[in-house]
């Protein structure tokens, strides 16, 4: 390609620019900007522009590109406070630079980098106390935690890969596990009515005992179990189930467990909350989505296993263009992936630089924000929280208005008010739908959110609730 890049100064150049454009996003990323900035005619204009067939000077198409991402919603911001986001940490932006510089494809064995991908994943199983374990990086937790259960799979029905799902199978999980393990069934074959929903508890916890008898009905009936699915943090409030008891189960009738820790597993690293993951080096699978709260930029999941071999059996492929020079199967033998970008650098950058124990200290203060929402919601007759004090970092909580007492009336207003603060830009928040109301949901990720921000969102929240109701 002919590219005006690569004269040295014109390297340079961009070099600086792109240096300046940064920094000056990374401070703005130190506090919350108080209004989001509106999409601007110029952009619209931009956007609509059809495919240049001449270039611009890279400067001139670099602020262009910045103006744009300015204009948009950047979760890296401290109070972005919807669903579970990634905060962008910085180190791990400057190590999607340098991988997509190099642009290794950890495919096939690419020398020092595939061993950076083994070391990464062994270092991620000891922060979070899953020991023995081997993994491999994925684009996210839908990925992860597919992966897992196709292995799953294959271990319950070996003749899969050939004959497909020959005999009824069923997976297991609460009835608040993620939507992506849902689609997973789906995607491997089995079909949706193959998921048992089991029950949970006041704490949103999966019942052991009604899994058991779950799985006990469904042997009688000639199905066979499959996967039990435990969640080490729920997208919706945080629920850790009771991971030693399922895996107790799993172990008494022969089923793979796998825990989906996208969100949730790296607080199993902390000493503050480290016993609600009790049991969980017993589990055969887990998902860690780094991207979401271990802070790096998306996309970065780890799915871990215990049996890597279960991974190859799975996967693996002997393809005439990709012979294998030893035991050890190709990357891409143990995945859904063939090109893969270094996924691993950005986390293996994040450990280098702030040491695991910087780590811990953020999702700790993620943890304590968390709290002190909550008992500040639970102290204020305007407000209405869940019985229990958040497990992790997600807080769900309603706005009431004085007199208020109607649950769907309490529910309408919050589904208003949610657009409303939406609208304003001040916090950003997403709704939530718990034991079937409508419920605001601060989820506290973002190693830059402080408390000064939480006080921004009560007033903010007592503000418009106030003007809606
Ligand atoms: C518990 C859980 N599992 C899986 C996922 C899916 O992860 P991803 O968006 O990385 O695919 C999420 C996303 O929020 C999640 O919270």
């Amino acid at each position: 390609m002919k590219s005006n890049l690569t004269l040295g100064d014109a390297r340079k150049a961009i070099l600086t620019e792109t240096l300046e454009i940064v920094s000056t996003v990374w401070e703005g990323f130190d506090t919350a900007r108080d209004v989001e900035t509106p999409v601007t005619e110029a952009t619209l204009a931009l956007l609509s522009e059809n495919l240049p067939e001449q270039g611009v000077a890279p400067e001139t198409a670099l602020h262009q590109a910045t103006e744009v991402l300015d204009q948009s919603m950047a979760q890296s911001r401290p109070r972005f406070l919807a669903y579970i986001g990634s905060s962008g940490l910085e180190i791990g932006a400057v190590a999607d630079f340098l991988a997509a510089s190099y642009d290794i494809n950890v495919a096939l064995d690419a020398r020092a980098s595939s061993m950076l991908e083994i070391q990464t994943s062994r270092w991620l199983g000891e922060f979070i106390g899953y020991s023995n374990a081997r993994g491999l990086f994925t684009s996210g937790g839908t990925i992860s935690n597919i992966t897992a259960l196709a292995a799953a799979r294959h271990r319950a029905q070996p003749t899969v890969r050939e004959l497909g799902v020959t005999t009824p199978m069923a997976v297991y999980c609460s009835a608040e596990a993620h939507y992506s393990n849902k689609r997973a069934i789906e995607l491997l074959g089995l079909g949706s009515r193959a998921i048992r929903a089991i029950p949970i508890d006041e704490h949103h916890r999966l019942i052991p005992e009604a899994l058991e008898v779950q799985i006990l009905e469904d042997i009688a009936n000639g199905v066979q179990p499959m996967a039990i699915i435990a969640n080490a943090g729920t997208t919706l409030t945080g629920a850790v189930d009771p991971l030693r008891a399922i895996a107790e189960i799993a172990a008494r009738h022969g089923v793979w467990l796998h825990v989906d820790g996208a969100y949730g597993v790296p607080a199993a690293g902390t000493a503050l909350v480290r016993d609600l993951f009790d049991g969980l080096d017993l589990a055969d699978s887990v998902t860690i989505d780094a991207h979401k709260w271990l802070f790096v930029p998306k996309a970065c999941s780890i799915v871990l296993v215990k049996d890597y071999a279960a991974l190859a059996a799975t996967f693996g492929h002997n393809e005439a263009y990709m012979p294998h020079a030893g035991e050890e199967p190709n990357p891409v033998d143990v995945t859904l992936e063939y090109s893969r970008p270094l996924r691993a650098l950005k986390m293996w950058l994040g450990f280098k630089a702030h040491g695991a124990s910087e780590f811990r200290d953020a999702i700790e203060a993620n943890i304590w924000l968390a709290r002190l929402t909550f008992e500040r919601a639970a102290a204020s007759p305007l407000y209405r929280t869940l019985t229990n004090a958040p497990q992790l970092s997600i807080v769900p909580l309603q706005h009431v208005p004085l007199g208020m007492t109607d649950p769907a009336l309490i529910s309408a207003h919050n589904k208003k008010l949610c657009a409303a603060i939406v609208e304003d830009g001040r916090v950003y928040l997403s709704p939530a739908v718990i034991d079937g109301e409508m419920w605001l949901r601060p989820c506290f990720t973002n190693f830059r959110t402080r408390p000064s921000d939480v006080d921004v969102l009560f007033a903010v929240i007592e503000e418009l609730g106030a003007s809606l109701a």
